[in-house]
């Protein structure tokens, strides 16, 4: 990015003040850069370490998320992903873009301090962004993160449904409590009824859609090649319940202790985070399992859907094995096995 370069986000003051406490969609100027043209998405899934670049395809029911399946992006080039994603039926998460691109980190930067110099009571660290190219009639199923996010949209039209936070109708706490602890990937049941209680947006180039930390969403692209930014990141507040999450959590499944209240000022609130800082400290606290990505799918641009089944598969996919092995049992079914663990 050129230092030339104006403002990024064009954000008012109010806007930028509800960022990350309401839903909200605001605008940008992402979309005007060079970063996200063809030949530079196809350089950039060239030389993006494969380790860090999820690929995923689905269904077309947003009440079935059992047909998101991982696939596996061994031996294709930056230009048959790009050209698999376009055509096909594939989500692309591309992880940790400022780490790997610079001028994806200046970009970075610099949304940020722009929100902070519209909302200097936005503070924010940990911050990461994902890349996320996904086909024209790609989705993604409900969810909800752990962390707050907003994502910048770049290129093509997607509807994004965002429900209330903190609705224990919508996401039980426990549910909730596994996600912040690292023991679930997001996944929450649905339910079509949900609905009636979402904003829904239709989001196109030059739109930033943010909403407040936890509040469950889903994705539905409406047309072309979808790329956006998703900016993931941290405050006091976030850090102070996601200790609260996992305090609770683990006060009730370790030590029988019934904690459930989510306030997060107050006496208990303070020594339930004070415990439980004190015992992770100790590295007393269980790591959650990592969890292998395997798959019976390989990116093939030219097939349907833009990926081919794997005639001799499973396989570990690229994103995976750098932690784990494949082993088989004596039925011959395949399992992952931690790298460290292996026999
Ligand atoms: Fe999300």
């Amino acid at each position: 990015m050129s230092k030339k370069s104006s403002r990024l986000l064009l954000a008012t003051k109010t806007e930028a003040a509800s960022f990350g406490r309401m839903p909200i969609v605001a605008k940008h100027k992402l979309h005007k850069l060079d970063l996200f043209s063809d030949s530079a998405l196809i350089e950039l899934l060239e030389t993006h370490p494969r380790d860090h670049l999820q690929a995923f395809t689905m269904g077309t029911d947003c009440e079935n998320r059992h047909e998101w399946q991982p696939v596996d992006t061994a031996s294709a080039t930056g230009k048959d992903l790009f050209a698999a994603v376009a055509r096909g039926h594939l989500w692309f998460n591309i992880h940790r873009v400022q780490l790997f691109h610079p001028r994806f980190r200046d970009l970075l930067s610099q949304v940020f301090a722009e929100i902070s110099q519209l909302n200097p009571r936005f503070k924010s660290f940990n911050q990461n962004t994902t890349l996320i190219i996904s086909s024209p009639q790609a989705l993604v199923y409900y969810h909800a993160d752990a962390q707050p996010n907003f994502l910048l949209h770049v290129r093509g039209s997607k509807r994004v449904w965002v429900y209330p936070a903190g609705d224990r109708d919508l996401i039980d706490q426990e549910l909730m409590e596994d996600i912040f602890a690292s023991y679930m990937d997001e996944e929450v049941p649905y339910k079509a009824q949900f609905d009636e209680k979402a904003k829904v947006f239709e989001i196109g180039p030059g739109d930033v859609i943010s909403w407040p930390q936890n509040a469950p969403h889903r994705v539905t692209n409406l047309a072309g090649l979808n790329v956006s930014l998703s900016a993931v990141y941290e405050t006091e507040e976030s850090s102070r319940r996601k200790l609260i999450y996992c305090a609770n959590r683990l006060f009730r499944k370790s030590y029988h202790l019934p904690t459930r209240s989510v306030k997060e000022s107050g006496v208990s609130s303070s020594l339930k985070t004070f415990a439980y800082r004190g015992i992770r400290k100790l590295g007393m606290i269980p790591v959650p399992p990592r969890r292998a990505y395997i798959t019976n799918l390989r990116i093939n641009p030219d097939a349907a859907g833009g990926f081919q089944r794997i005639d001799d598969g499973p396989v570990l996919t690229e994103f995976s094995k750098k932690e784990f092995v494949l082993e088989k049992n004596p039925g011959g079914e395949a399992f992952a096995v931690a790298l460290g663990k292996a026999r």
